[in-house]
């Protein structure tokens, strides 16, 4: 007799012919080995014990037997499916859902109280944060702006803005026009610098600044660290990192490296990040009505490895780093409520001004070059 003491039982009240649900149990016992999986009825229920379970073969079972003893859809045994694919915590191995000791052995004796003893965020705990968060004066929302980002956000009042989305320009030497690229890498990061402080002090308590940023592979600097390492010794809170996989192959990479050698090989890289930051709290407080991410997009979003392919417009926009609007998208409905304030620092073509007000936030966007001002002021129109 097997010991069914740590299986997931999964019970159905059922008033089905009893003689096509004692069938369909004694063919679907048939298939799967009872350590694994397995029904039982009793009085009007049909309880399963769930260890292990193939689904999909599950669900050809039914199908099979759906047909043999001509039962409709609407049977139990597609409830019982249904109310195992709905069981959130799983490990899957060969195909093959494992419902009882995945984790078995990643589990942690006494998990909180280590957590409590360690801390979290410890260079980030001992902030001088103002919890109070003010509002910004109206005649400052919903606007794009000329300016250079570390003077124009000064007139902004400190904790007033909910979410920051931008991409700042890496250093490749493009050409954007007003913004000198391809400088010297410690004037770079002390611009950036002074813009970023701006931005941790207009960010609200609870607020998040959120920057995509593609390491500058081929001169070995790594951005995304040295960026992170800056808001961290500013105390704030390094919440995630998403892997933007763009699968971008069109790069040349052997000329830089030794070809078929250990002695200096070159790695392709096809993925930029998303460096998520909060401000004193990893809470974002906001009302639930205001809430527009979807079931589906949550669960797919919560995977940090986003599989969006780059922006093919840049021609047309004339604009030599755009990003898309299906990041941007992610990005704000994941991290904001509508009516929420979104702020990008390095606005460009205005992709995040766009997607901030298709989705019913505030936004500010702010960009040293006037010419492209107006091609994001454009890209309102129509919304
Ligand atoms: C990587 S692009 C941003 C592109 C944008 N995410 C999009 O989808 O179009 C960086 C932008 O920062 C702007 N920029 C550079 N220095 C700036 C500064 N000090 N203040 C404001 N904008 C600046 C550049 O003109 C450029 O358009």
């Amino acid at each position: 007799m097997i010991s069914k003491r740590n299986y997931k039982v999964i019970e159905i009240e059922t008033s089905y012919s009893k003689a096509k649900i004692l069938k369909g149990i004694s063919l679907i016992n048939e298939a799967f080995p009872e350590e694994e999986f397995s029904l039982e009825f009793s009085g009007d229920k049909i309880k399963a014990y769930v260890n292990t379970l193939d689904l999909q073969r599950f669900s050809k079972q039914i199908s099979e037997i759906e047909k043999k003893l001509n039962v409709k859809p609407d049977n139990p045994f597609r409830e019982v499916l249904e109310k195992i694919e709905s069981i959130g915590s799983y490990g899957i191995k060969s195909g093959k859902r494992y419902f009882v000791d995945y984790n078995k052995e990643r589990k942690i004796k006494d998990r909180k109280q280590k957590i409590m003893d360690r801390g979290m965020y410890f260079y980030a705990v001992d902030n001088n944060f103002s919890k109070k968060n003010n509002n910004l004066p109206i005649e400052l929302l919903d606007q794009i702006v000329s300016g250079d980002s570390e003077v124009w956000l000064k007139q902004l009042p400190d904790n007033c803005v909910d979410l920051i989305f931008t991409s700042p320009p890496y250093n490749f030497g493009l050409d954007y026009g007003e913004h000198k690229d391809g400088i010297d890498w410690n004037q770079y990061f002390d611009k950036l610098f002074k813009i970023f402080n701006e931005c941790i002090r207009i960010t609200k308590y609870g607020g998040r600044i959120v920057i995509n940023v593609q390491p500058l592979y081929s001169d070995f600097i790594p951005i995304h660290h040295i960026i992170s390492n800056f808001f961290m010794k500013n105390k704030m809170i390094w919440r995630n990192e998403i892997l933007w996989e763009k699968n971008n192959y069109n790069a040349k990479y052997t000329a830089w490296g030794s070809w078929k050698s250990p002695s200096n090989p070159y790695l392709k890289y096809t993925w930029e990040y998303i460096e998520v930051y909060s401000k004193g709290d990893l809470k974002h407080p906001g009302e639930s009505s205001n809430i527009d991410i979807l079931d589906s997009e949550f669960k797919e979003w919560v995977n940090a490895k986003w599989n969006i392919a780059p922006e093919r417009s840049m021609k047309e926009y004339n604009h030599p780093a755009m990003f898309p609007e299906k990041l941007a998208e992610r990005v704000i409905k994941l991290f904001s409520f509508q009516k929420d304030i979104v702020v990008d620092p390095f606005n460009g073509s205005g992709t995040t001004t766009k997607v901030a007000k298709k989705l019913n936030r505030h936004f500010i966007g702010v960009d040293l070059s006037p010419k492209y001002v107006d091609l994001a002021l454009e890209r309102l129109k129509n919304l």
